[in-house]
């Protein structure tokens, strides 16, 4: 009984002593030099990653620009959309009900207000046509704003909503704007030869779409307005745009459309990427 006692207080006692030990002054079984210099090797040790740290953040940021982002997916083909754009991919209307072309109309409407004449005037330059418009920066010195080439709403003709302005859906030749994704520093075209687009019925409803046409003319996204420098160097940068026009597709049945960018520098939409140079949309034209 009394043996456990002495055991119990002896290892008591080791354990203080382990804690602090009076007689040598060490504080769990180191001195107060030994725990100083371990601080000190901690304290150094954080102190140099934190600098780390802070030095590799400042050169990252340092790398950063406004006008140009660091990274950029390396997207061969861009993406193509339509407007007017619903939920889905999907034109349907009846030509006789007018309410159900109506929300395409006013979303055709809005879309191309900027493109009005008049606005693109007092916005952007009137560029020579057929080649690249080309403002670089000279060295450090950067070359902004930069302007933007004059997209007149007028070029769409027929699917402009000026002489026709329910762009043919109150006759069933409706019109679909097609647009190239935006990519900065895109050249989409050599020998001054710029990309068009192409559009087509898939397969069993090739008969069904008849004949289209495009404007501007043969489809182009004219080469003026490329390269794209980006949102804030090229503040008032407006969209090149290619109607079709479908001027006798077949009522009452569905029509699987895709549309296609032709270029001599993009690479064609692989088939891996289904959106990459490409818009596939459904039509359908029901007569009442
Ligand atoms: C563009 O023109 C249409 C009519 O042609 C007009 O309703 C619209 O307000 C104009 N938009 C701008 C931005 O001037
Ligand atoms: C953008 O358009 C405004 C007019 O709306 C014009 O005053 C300004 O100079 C234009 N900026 C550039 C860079 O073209
Ligand atoms: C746009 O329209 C204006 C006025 O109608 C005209 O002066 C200008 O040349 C046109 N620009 C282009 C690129 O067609
Ligand atoms: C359209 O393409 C044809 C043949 O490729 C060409 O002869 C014609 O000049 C083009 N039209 C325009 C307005 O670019
Ligand atoms: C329109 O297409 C129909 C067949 O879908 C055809 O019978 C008709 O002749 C075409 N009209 C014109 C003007 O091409």
């Amino acid at each position: 009984m009394s043996g456990t006692k002495e055991e119990e207080r002896k290892g008591s006692s080791q354990w203080r002593d382990f804690f602090w030990n009076p007689r040598t002054h060490e504080l769990m079984g180191r001195t107060a030099t030994s725990w100083g210099l371990i601080l000190l090797f901690y304290l150094v040790f954080y102190l140099f990653l934190a600098g780390m740290f802070a030095l590799t953040m400042y050169v990252m940021l340092l790398t950063l620009d406004d006008y140009n982002p660091t990274w950029q997916d390396r997207l061969t083909t861009p993406g193509m959309m339509i407007r007017p754009k619903g939920d889905q991919l999907e034109i349907t209307f009846s030509v006789s009900d007018t309410e159900s072309w109506d929300g395409f109309v006013q979303n055709l409407n809005n879309f191309l207000s900027p493109y009005n004449d008049s606005y693109q005037v007092q916005t952007n330059d009137d560029c020579p046509p057929d080649q690249y418009f080309i403002q670089e920066d000279s060295g450090t010195v950067r070359n902004i704003p930069k302007r933007s080439c004059q997209f007149n709403r007028t070029v769409l003709q027929e699917c402009s909503g000026i002489s026709d302005p329910s762009y043919g859906y109150s006759s069933g030749q409706p019109c679909i704007l097609i647009k190239l994704n935006r990519v900065i520093g895109m050249l989409p075209g050599k020998d001054g030869q710029s990309p068009y687009v192409t559009c087509g019925a898939k397969k069993e409803d090739s008969a069904k779409m008849g004949p289209v046409k495009y404007f501007p003319p043969n489809g182009t996204f004219n080469l003026m307005y490329y390269p794209y420098y980006g949102k804030k160097a090229q503040v008032n940068y407006t969209q090149p745009l290619v109607a079709v026009k479908f001027m006798n597709a077949s009522l009452n049945s569905d029509i699987s459309v895709e549309c296609n960018i032709n270029s001599n520098t993009l690479a064609e939409g692989s088939e891996r990427d289904k959106f990459a140079g490409r818009v596939s949309f459904k039509l359908r034209i029901n007569d009442k």
